[in-house]
């Protein structure tokens, strides 16, 4: 039987796939999907959405953690990256600052895509020694 965790999984896979869907990619054709799962077990999730004038696009995973900001989330355990690629996805050197924001430096990041295939990271592997908001301060 599927234990919490792998159930879990799965939602935020779907999300991110759903996500996928509505990426807004006309320039680059490169649709990605990302969602996380939130502290509070809730679901947020994001695409990236391009623009004519290219250098304004934003990226799945900083729109998804935008999106959550509004709803009032601010924590999450994990996220979802989802492409179409054989060669998985991995988030962009913006969106890993942007993940270390707001993700624990042990927590997972997965990147995940149409034929089943998942690869693991941390975040802290993703961005070592990361400046986060404990660098604004001396204490
Ligand atoms: N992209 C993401 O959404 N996430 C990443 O981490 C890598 C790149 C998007 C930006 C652009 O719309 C397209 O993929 C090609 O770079």
């Amino acid at each position: 039987m599927a234990n919490k965790n792998d159930n879990q999984f799965e939602q935020v896979l779907a999300a991110a796939k759903s996500a996928y869907d509505n990426a807004y990619a006309p320039y680059s054709n490169f649709q990605v999907g990302a969602a996380a799962l939130t502290f509070g077990d809730n679901i947020v999730s994001g695409c990236n959405v391009e623009n004519a004038s290219y250098g304004l696009t934003v990226c799945a995973e900083r729109n998804c953690l935008a999106q959550a900001i509004v709803n009032g989330e601010q924590q999450f355990k994990t996220m979802v990256i989802f492409t179409k690629m054989a060669k998985l996805t991995p988030p962009c050197g913006a969106c890993r600052q942007v993940i270390a924001e707001f993700l624990q430096p042990d927590a997972s990041v997965f990147a995940c895509n149409h034929l089943g295939d998942k690869v693991e990271w941390q975040v802290k592997t993703l961005l070592p020694d990361a400046f986060t908001p404990k660098n604004l301060n001396d204490d």
